[in-house]
């Protein structure tokens, strides 16, 4: 489907690139354009928006929109990765205690965790719930708010769901301790060691640590950044493996920033059923961060045969250290209140009570209302500055949503040993290992997009680029 917006944002890439309009021009107003083209002055702005996060045009205040002068061309994308398909137990990731470690690292700059800094975060409107919680808050403090959790929260989170065309009842909400307990307990409770797990390839890291500590067998399958996991593959794979679980995070993923489209979602949905034992696991931590248009839709929303699970939580727009996470399920819904009690008991009902409050007073959705202009505009920046100072040889992502650029360095490049040398300009970033169990991402790095911009990233990233042409001397040098 194409949207009215994106049509006339595409008339007006047109006449830039054959010069109707040039860099410096002043394009019309929204008024004077709503009206030559016949469509609504909100048309108009949001096709400006796109026109501005593409970078094409500028807004310069009270003057209007501009064609941005210093358009320079684009670092092409990553290429697609072969891959031997073989499932294998998971090892080697002790890299990423390291990265995790980078966090605590007073002054650092933390490119490498995908954690949105705490000014894209409504740490103001939290901290006034968590008050507001603590007036009358004793009962509570004496009992555990048992799994499935607090009903408050479980009615609100329903809400929510349905909000994105996903009906849930409020029965089939488990609250978890984060999404990353969310994706231990699913696939605690619907496999046995030594399964085998298909899984993105490249994907996030925590997902491998748990098949790692569960005693999985890591199936890696190839991910293409426009279309996610490649079905093809995946059916090859179920007919040769007893595939038990596929995770994939359809929005977003980590770390490709992957928008897997509808009908690529359907299909997957369409294979799932074909093959009665095996569970889909969807991560939709990253769905909310979209970037223009509507949200896109889940896997859950597709469901036919009870066959998928879905995960999410409030870490990445709300507060990560309220810990709060959710798995909707039916099927397996006992199973994994069952792992949730064993594991912990309970989460804190405290911090249950502060996100059903901020979900109840309409405080959340404002906050992703801006939050994702402001990742937007971030990972615009950053994507420019990667552009301007990296060796042109350099592969970039071009996300719209979520929190990752992942960047394809020349292949000379050790990701490793360059997360080791921009640690010692205190700079953290994710490297390509972390997010496989093969070495194919060696030369491959992931960039957090929502940093604080200040002139100290700007000079982090011209450090970054400088590493990397000094590991990679140009071939016409
Ligand atoms: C794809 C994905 N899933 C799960 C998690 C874990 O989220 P939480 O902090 O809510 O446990 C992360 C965190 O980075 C993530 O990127």
């Amino acid at each position: 489907m194409t949207y009215l917006y994106s049509e006339l944002a595409n008339n007006f890439v047109e006449r830039i690139e054959k010069g109707i309009y040039l860099p410096g021009d002043r394009i019309p107003g929204v008024r004077q354009t709503s009206m030559r083209e016949g469509v609504s002055p909100a048309t108009v702005v949001s096709a400006y928006r796109h026109l501005e996060l593409e970078g094409y045009i500028e807004p310069r205040p009270r003057s209007g929109f501009y064609v941005r002068t210093r358009f320079r061309p684009e670092l092409p994308e990553p290429r697609p990765t072969k891959l031997p398909v073989k499932p294998k137990p998971v090892s080697g990731q002790e890299l990423v205690v390291q990265l995790i470690q980078t966090i605590n690292i007073p002054g650092i700059v933390l490119l490498g965790a995908n954690i949105p800094d705490e000014s894209f975060m409504p740490t103001r409107e939290v901290s006034r719930a968590l008050m507001a919680v603590s007036k009358n808050y004793r009962r509570e403090l004496a009992r555990y708010e048992v799994p499935p959790g607090l009903l408050e929260l479980r009615l609100e989170i329903a809400k929510k769901m349905a909000s994105i065309g996903t009906i849930t009842s409020p029965d089939n909400v488990v609250i978890t301790s984060g999404c990353q307990e969310a994706l231990y307990l699913s696939l605690k409770a619907t496999t046995h060691p030594g399964d085998v797990i298909a899984i993105e390839s490249p994907t996030y890291y925590g997902l491998l640590q748990i098949i790692d500590s569960l005693g999985l067998k890591a199936l890696e399958i190839p991910s293409d950044i426009h279309q996610g996991i490649s079905i093809e593959a995946l059916q090859l794979a179920l007919d040769q493996w007893p595939v038990k679980a596929c995770v994939v995070i359809p929005n977003f993923s980590n770390p490709l920033g992957t928008r897997m489209p509808d009908e690529r979602k359907q299909a997957l949905v369409d294979l799932a059923n074909k093959y009665r034992q095996l569970v889909l696991i969807e991560d939709d931590i990253y769905g909310d961060i979209f970037f223009e248009g509507r949200r896109p839709d889940t896997l859950k929303s597709r469901e036919t045969q009870n066959n998928i699970i879905y995960c999410a939580s409030f870490s990445k727009n709300l507060a990560p250290d309220l810990r709060i996470g959710w798995i909707c399920s039916d099927r397996f819904q006992p199973r994994i209140e069952y792992e949730k009690f064993v594991s912990n008991c309970a989460t804190s009902t405290f911090n249950q009570l502060v996100v059903a409050r901020l979900l109840s007073r309409g405080v959340h959705e404002r906050h992703l209302r801006s939050m994702r202009i402001a990742v937007a505009q971030s990972a615009k920046k950053l994507s420019e500055c990667v552009t301007h100072y990296f060796p042109a040889e350099t592969r970039l992502t071009r996300p719209s949503g979520g929190l990752a650029l992942w960047l394809e360095l020349p292949k000379s490049v050790d990701a490793t040993q360059l997360s080791h040398a921009a640690l010692e300009h205190n700079i953290s970033i994710a490297p390509g290992s972390m997010f496989s169990n093969t070495t194919k991402y060696k030369h491959c790095i992931r960039l957090n997009c929502a940093v604080a911009w200040s002139s100290r990233v700007e000079a982090a990233i011209e450090i970054l680029g400088e590493l990397v042409s000094a590991a990679a001397p140009a071939k016409h040098a």
